[in-house]
């Protein structure tokens, strides 16, 4: 057996790559001075002047003042230039009907040195298109520049702001703590058995401890945890307030 190993691309856990580039705020000499000790979304497109594109920027501009308040920046990038971005920020904008300003910088990656140094060149139209397009990639950085969750879509499926918005809160509250955030977080747990034959709305957004978080340490650092009763007995379903939280 054997595998062709991808050259490209970035994997979790590790520094994501630094680079130098024009952006609609101007040129920068790092991307990682950039965001210095600093969460950061790097946000690709396809293309400017296309209709999914425009409206994802339109969208992701209503989030940027809850992503300031989370202490975290966004850079949006695709391999038009610079001056074609500043020409379709004009439509980004109208297409909002005037209701937002995009404060965030979009990179100009015209040579497509950062989008194949990141992975988000479309492999699958590559071998098709003279001049293939950017994926609907999200990089979630942390202050360490360490990449903490990628998503990636395909041109034909625009993407859930929402959701990046959710995804960089779960990385937050999780960020050098010993939890983690069940499915749909935080619309979990809303209505659960408790061990009195009662049901309680208490643990509603709570997240669960690590597996690697002994008993007697969630006794002692967690006294309000919760363990769910399953059938093997096994308590590792162990719910823990939000508020909760170390
Ligand atoms: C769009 O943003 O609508 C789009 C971009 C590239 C290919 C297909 C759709």
């Amino acid at each position: 057996m054997f595998f062709h190993q991808h050259a490209t691309g970035v994997r979790l856990g590790n520094i994501v790559p630094d680079f130098s580039c024009e952006t609609t705020h101007g040129q920068w000499d790092s991307f990682h001075e950039w965001k210095k000790g600093k969460w950061a979304i790097l946000f690709s497109h396809p293309a400017d002047f296309t209709p999914v594109c425009t409206t994802e920027i339109g969208r992701l501009a209503l989030k940027q003042d809850e992503l300031q308040s989370m202490d975290c920046l966004i850079a949006t990038l695709s391999v038009d230039p610079v001056k074609s971005h500043n020409d379709w920020l004009r439509d980004v904008v109208a297409h909002c009907e005037n209701e937002i300003e995009v404060k965030f910088p979009i990179i100009g990656d015209a040579d497509r040195k950062i989008s194949e140094a990141y992975g988000m060149i479309d492999a699958g139209t590559s071998s098709e298109q003279a001049l293939p397009l950017t994926i609907r990639a999200v990089f979630i950085i942390n202050p360490e520049n360490k990449l903490m969750l990628s998503l990636n879509y395909p041109a034909c499926v625009g993407r859930n702001m929402d959701e990046i918005v959710r995804c960089v809160k779960a990385l937050q509250l999780s960020y050098e703590k010993s939890i983690a955030t069940p499915a749909n977080w935080p619309n979990n747990h809303e209505d659960i058995p408790m061990p009195d034959g009662s049901r309680s709305t208490a643990f509603k957004g709570s997240v669960f401890l690590l597996p690697t978080v002994s008993e007697d340490e969630a006794k002692e650092r967690y006294p309000g945890y919760h363990s769910c009763d399953v059938p093997s007995k096994i308590n590792y379903l162990r719910l823990v307030k939000q508020e909760d939280v170390e």
